[in-house]
């Protein structure tokens, strides 16, 4: 069961059916106070339209009765939603003071959840949606088999007007991946690999049980990967734990010739330490879509790399269409006095 979600997964479709229709009645207007809910869009202003209409469509749909604002001094007291993303205007969330939940458009959540303004009583939760997961899952798998099946060297060969002798392609099977991550997006994108035939390894913060998979956990499991990984993706948040943890000590302990693909958090990798790695061939190409400074700076380093692909915060984008339901759903819950959906545990920052 993911982390943060309810018990009862196992429960029967008629039972949600159940739950849902069965509180649907009272829950419009607000179940607890008899009043309308007000929920405050706080995410990208460009986005407000596009946001507007799905989440009005995605109320309508779990029969919920919303006031929906994008005016942060409107009232801020009377706010009983925030619907978050870093890219919009709120940073001070002390005004709102009668928040029952705060509702991340993002799955990171770096910011936010260290946001001193933000009172720990208030749950805030993260986005976990089919869109963003399989956005994910096709640009790690996408990547994966780039290498796997040595697409560099040949456009390489092509460009130079090469007939590349080689020995046959080889087979899935005989490529290990590690994923540094193994939660919503690490964990889809073990099964997709797994499904292909890679050898997978995955890494997490405590002990994992994922099908298929070699599991490993804490700071004794990371060399384990490390040396087993011909390519290693990183779909780690970004949190004090995971900064730099790609470094000149755990580059060294790396397979010689390692691919790396970082599509979690540009936070989680020493730069220079790469790039240091990428001149001395220790790293035999990387794929990042996350940097410590985005946009990616004019001067920096990765720009020259020739073994370096350089992909701008595009892996996975979330959906305002399917990402509206998440909230929606969560309103609901909150409003039926139910578990919230991937609520982030403030402690750890993810
Ligand atoms: P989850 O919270 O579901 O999973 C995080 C995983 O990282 C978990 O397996 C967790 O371990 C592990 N982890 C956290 N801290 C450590 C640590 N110190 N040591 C070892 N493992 C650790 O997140 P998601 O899978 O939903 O997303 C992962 C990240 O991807 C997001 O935080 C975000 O930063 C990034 N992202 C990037 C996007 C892009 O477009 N580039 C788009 C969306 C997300 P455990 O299982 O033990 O909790
Ligand atoms: C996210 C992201 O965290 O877009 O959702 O990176």
């Amino acid at each position: 069961m993911s982390r943060g979600m309810i018990s009862g997964a196992r429960r029967p479709s008629w039972f949600f059916a159940f739950l849902i229709f069965g509180s649907v009645r009272s829950l419009s207007p607000s179940a607890a106070t008899g009043q309308r809910i007000h929920a405050l869009y706080a995410g990208y202003p460009q986005r407000y339209d596009e946001y507007h209409q799905a989440l009005q469509e995605a109320f309508k749909e779990m029969h919920l009765d919303v006031c929906l604002t994008d005016d942060l001094s409107e009232s801020p007291e009377s706010i009983d939603y925030i619907i978050y993303s870093p890219n919009g205007p709120l940073k001070d969330f002390s005004p709102f003071c009668n928040a029952k939940v705060v509702m991340s458009l993002r799955a990171g959540l770096e910011g936010v959840a260290t946001n001193p303004t933000l009172p720990r009583t208030v749950p805030l939760t993260r986005m976990v949606d089919p869109s963003l997961r399989e956005g994910m899952v096709e640009y790690v798998v996408g990547n994966v088999m780039r290498y796997h099946l040595n697409m560099d060297l040949l456009w390489r060969s092509k460009n130079a007007g090469e007939w590349m002798q080689s020995e046959s392609m080889p087979l899935a099977r005989q490529c290990a991946v590690g994923i540094l991550g193994l939660g919503e997006l690490g964990g889809s994108c073990a099964d997709a690999l797994v499904q292909l035939g890679f050898q997978v390894y995955g890494w997490s913060r405590s002990p994992r049980d994922h099908e298929g998979v070699l599991c490993y956990h804490g700071p004794t499991g990371l060399g384990q990967v490390l040396q087993e990984s011909d390519i290693l993706v990183l779909l780690l948040p970004n949190t004090p734990e995971t900064h730099d943890i790609i470094n000149r000590d755990t580059l060294a302990q790396c397979k010689p010739g390692i691919r790396i693909i970082n599509s979690g958090r540009g936070s989680a990798i020493d730069e220079d330490a790469l790039l240091e790695a990428l001149d001395n061939g220790t790293v035999a190409g990387a794929t990042l879509d996350v940097f410590k400074t985005e946009p990616l700076p004019k001067d920096h380093g990765f720009w020259k790399q020739p073994n370096v692909l350089i992909t701008p915060h595009i892996a996975a984008k979330t959906r305002a269409h399917s990402a509206c339901k998440v909230i929606a759903e969560n309103i609901r819950r909150a409003e039926a006095g139910e578990p919230l959906l991937y609520v982030a545990d403030r402690d750890t920052g993810y």
